[in-house]
């Protein structure tokens, strides 16, 4: 979505946001702009598409050594990608901006309201309303944050929004209601972003405000007031562990490929300290439910969306194997409007790498009305939605910035892995032994990944030769093997704008059966588990109607040689159970080679937010 940028300091203020913005470009953008006060007036240059296009519009204003500004990066929601659009949106007077991310939606009704009052527009935004009321209060005499208290009191929609006005020219006003923004602290500096990566380059003292909050930055410091009364809140600064190497390339040609790369470590930075594997013991001290109440659940709801809702359909394997609990996997976008019935013997457990998602924070909303106890799992220390789960378990991936998920997924993996042989550990599910054989397995696993890493993506390079012109890919697995195949197509499809269709291998005979042909190529999954035969059989289907087979299976594998016309060769773990941490990666690496190859833009693809934080 939109990604905001602020600054109150010495420093040259539109080098600020110019880099701020260029941290925020992951998140998807179609125009982007930045204003400044400078000897008074308010300076504004926007443009259509990329920064680039901003950075040459800028290059004419000289540096300066101090200032005040705001930036965005817009990503259409009301009104098409053009100059006009663009934020930041500017009042009539022209002596006050606002950059927003969110949606109006009421946007209409007031616009109607301001026209008849007189209010020209320019854009056929939903943001531009707030720039003329807020304008319309301070006319009747109010100062900056009381115009735009009493603004906002008109508006329905969610925002992270800020405003700066000529009229105040020392100080910016924050405001967030359902849509993340972040203040970052510096000594006689303040600074706004709605993502952690624009900050880092600064500070690391991070506060995250809160639903209702509003803030005002200036270089005395940032003070937090609440939007409803308007009295004074305390908010306490985050200091947190990232910092800004980390949400660099560091050489790789992209993001994503990067962070596939950073996979081992994004791994055992999630399992370091909860498992110790000399002991085969298991703890999660984050996990804030009595051993009783561990005991008494009758169930397990995993919430979430896209990749991580991936995530919950692998973990309900391992959950029901281990712990003998029933588990449901719920798309939060259909749960939130669904009436699930719920009750405090319920774990609800929403997975999310940004820990903002719109609907998953909705369908927390709603769960902890009914009193389920919720524990998320989440790579974003402080995010919404850490803040409004009783506990979270976080994955400790680092920085993702690539548009599709790599290792936030496998380290969700990671940290389900360890919750479900928690549980059962605490229910006595689980043997001693089998614990300590699952412990061992997971220990080993960036070692394997590390081993194989390059391998597979020399393999995705030459896939990716043969493949990139294709316009549809079958991906078909068993068992849990079903979800990565599912994550395969979506990779594919998200980057590469190859349609793919990830299909339970079982189910293909009910309807994708009909698609293969001598053009179609199939993914198959086959690792040599309890339904591999099972899967040599769908294979053989699709070798009859002469589809072609791309088989990841175990290495030595030698039927799987016969009988496919390529095979990726997979390490056979010493437990079955870490078998989809190891088919997706070189999933992933296939889906960014075949999107490279087409010259797509792998890090940004078309239409995509990194974080979705609308609905
Ligand atoms: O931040 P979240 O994990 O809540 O995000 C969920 C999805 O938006 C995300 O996984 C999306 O599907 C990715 N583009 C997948 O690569």
């Amino acid at each position: 979505m939109c990604g905001i940028v602020g600054y109150v300091g010495h420093r040259d203020v539109r080098s600020v946001l110019l880099k701020g913005l260029g941290s925020l470009e992951y998140r998807g953008y179609d125009s982007a702009g930045v204003a400044w006060i400078e000897g008074g007036d308010l300076r504004l240059v926007r443009c259509k598409g990329k920064l680039d296009g901003l950075e040459d519009r800028l290059r004419g204003h000289c540096a300066s050594t101090d200032g005040i500004g705001v930036g965005h990066t817009r990503w259409a929601t009301h009104g098409e990608p053009n100059e006009v659009n663009a934020h930041p949106h500017i009042d009539c007077t022209g002596s006050l901006v606002v950059v927003h991310n969110g949606i109006i939606e009421n946007y209409y009704t007031l616009r109607r309201c301001l026209l008849d009052e007189g209010h020209t527009f320019r854009s056929s935004t939903d943001t531009e309303v707030i720039a003329h009321l807020i304008e319309k209060y301070l006319t009747d005499g109010r100062d900056l944050i009381q115009a735009v208290r009493r603004a906002l009191f008109d508006v329905r929609g969610s925002y992270a929004l800020a405003v700066m006005w000529k009229g105040a020219p020392d100080r910016l006003v924050a405001v967030r209601r359902q849509s993340p923004l972040i203040l970052g602290v510096g000594g006689d500096e303040a600074f706004l972003a709605s993502d952690i990566p624009a900050l880092l380059p600064y500070t690391r003292d991070l506060v995250f405000m809160e639903d209702g909050d509003m803030a005002i930055l200036s270089r005395g410091g940032i003070r937090f007031f609440s939007l409803e009364t308007g009295e004074p809140v305390d908010r306490v600064s985050h200091t947190i562990s990232w910092d800004a190497s980390m949400a660099e390339k560091a050489g790789y040609k992209h993001f994503m490929l990067k962070e596939i790369y950073e996979q081992p470590q994004a791994v055992l930075n999630t399992f370091l300290g909860r498992i110790k594997p000399g002991v085969s013991d298991i703890t999660l001290p984050e996990i804030d439910l009595s051993f009783d109440v561990i005991k008494g659940l009758n169930r397990i709801i995993f919430l979430a969306c896209g990749t991580s809702w991936h995530a919950g359909l692998v973990a309900r394997y391992w959950i029901e194997k281990w712990v003998g609990i029933p588990v449901e996997v719920e798309l939060a976008s259909e749960f939130r409007y669904r009436h699930p019935i719920l009750n405090d013997k319920v774990l609800v457990v929403p997975i999310s790498q940004s820990g903002e998602t719109a609907d998953t924070l909705a369908g927390i909303r709603m769960v902890k009305a009914m009193g389920s106890p919720v524990l998320s799992i989440c790579n974003v220390v402080g995010s919404t939605i850490t803040r409004e789960a009783d506990a979270t378990i976080y994955t400790h991936a680092g920085p993702e910035i690539g548009v599709a998920s790599t290792k936030a997924f496998t380290s969700q993996l990671a940290a389900l892995f360890i919750l479900g042989l928690y549980l059962s550990k605490i229910r006595g599910t689980i043997a001693r032994d089998e614990l300590a054989t699952k412990i061992d397995a997971l220990a080993g696993l960036p070692g394997l990944l590390e081993g194989y890493l390059t391998l597979w993506h020399k393999e995705a390079m030459g896939l990716a030769d043969e493949f990139y012109k294709k316009q549809d890919f079958l991906f078909l697995g068993r068992g849990f093997m079903f979800p990565i195949a599912l994550e395969g197509a979506l990779k594919l499809k998200e980057i590469s704008y190859i349609h793919a269709e990830g299909y339970a291998a079982g189910e293909m005979k009910h309807g994708p059966i009909a698609l293969i042909d001598r053009d179609m190529p199939v993914v198959a999954l086959a690792p040599m588990d309890h339904v591999y035969e099972k899967m040599i059989s769908n294979i053989e289907e699709v070798r009859s109607r002469r589809g072609i087979v791309i088989a990841f299976g175990e290495d030595g594998d030698t039927r799987l040689a016969e009988m496919a016309k390529y095979v990726v060769s997979v390490p056979r773990p010493s437990d079955g159970d870490i078998n989809p941490f190891l088919y997706v990666v070189p999933l992933q690496l296939m889906a960014y080679e075949i999107a490279a190859a087409r010259g797509c833009d792998v890090d940004q693809p078309r239409n995509l937010a990194k974080s979705v934080t609308v609905e």
